[in-house]
């Protein structure tokens, strides 16, 4: 399919809000025609750690905001582990409308192609051009595909550093919230939860220490939380989803 992409909907403007309202009117590809309503983001522009899901779902179409749902509770849990106060990060998806099928009276997830997060990557790169922030958390190989621009396979690496370009902010990779919570340790047992934990902690540490000067945003976050014990993490949300 031609998909013209977001880019001549894209105005030039340092401001968040201005881009969200301005994205209502996007005809970039054709997700737009099946959805609800445009999903962009939510939290402080002068975020230092930016969270990237895939596409907004169900209830999030609904309501407009990002990561409502179930997989956006699991979220919240992670965050309060790794100790992140979740009101200073900022929230977005690498597509922003609800991809998705019909199926009797239900609306079933359907996993956005790279086309479309291609079409509407100049959304999420005018995003992280204004917030500017230390650390970007991609949630799923969707979001690394549109945040790193190339296809990552997760398990080779999660947890690490990378950088998308020498400039830019570094770049944590993690699975998706509604993909799997447990995992294979290196002697074949089932472990749950703390191996993403350990991630988060990983991208909450890395914010922290590049907390450098204001860069003059009034929305600075200022405050990270101590970190929470360790506790397994919620199974609560959507199981028995594939992983994204
Ligand atoms: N999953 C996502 O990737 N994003 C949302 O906003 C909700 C669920
Ligand atoms: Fe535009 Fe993105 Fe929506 Fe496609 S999914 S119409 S590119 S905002």
């Amino acid at each position: 399919m031609d998909r013209e992409g977001a880019q001549a909907w894209v105005p030039s403007t340092r401001s968040v809000s201005t881009l969200a309202e301005a994205a209502r009117d996007c005809r970039g590809c054709e997700l737009w025609e099946d959805a609800t309503q445009l999903v962009f983001s939510r939290g402080p522009a002068g975020a230092r750690l930016v969270l990237v899901g895939e596409q907004p779902g169900d209830q999030e179409d609904q309501s407009g905001q990002p990561f409502v749902g179930p997989a956006g509770r699991v979220l919240v849990d992670a965050l309060d582990r790794a100790g992140v106060d979740r009101s200073t990060v900022y929230v977005t998806n690498a597509v922003k409308h609800f991809r998705h099928t019909v199926r009797g009276k239900r609306r079933i997830h359907e996993k956005p192609g790279v086309g479309h997060v291609t079409a509407c990557h100049p959304w999420l790169e005018a995003e992280l051009a204004i917030v500017r922030p230390d650390v970007v958390v991609c949630l799923g190989a969707t979001a690394a595909r549109a945040v790193l621009g190339r296809a990552v396979t997760i398990g080779a690496v999660r947890g690490e550093l990378l950088e998308a370009d020498g400039s830019g902010p570094r770049v944590v990779v993690t699975t998706h919230p509604s993909g799997p919570t447990t995992r294979r340790s290196s002697r074949g047992a089932r472990t749950k939860g703390p191996a993403r934990a350990g991630r988060w902690r990983v991208a909450g540490r890395a914010a922290r220490k590049r907390r450098t000067a204001p860069r003059g945003s009034p929305h600075r976050p200022t405050e990270y939380g101590p970190r929470s014990a360790g506790r397994p993490a919620s199974e609560a949300g959507a199981r028995g989803q594939p992983p994204r």
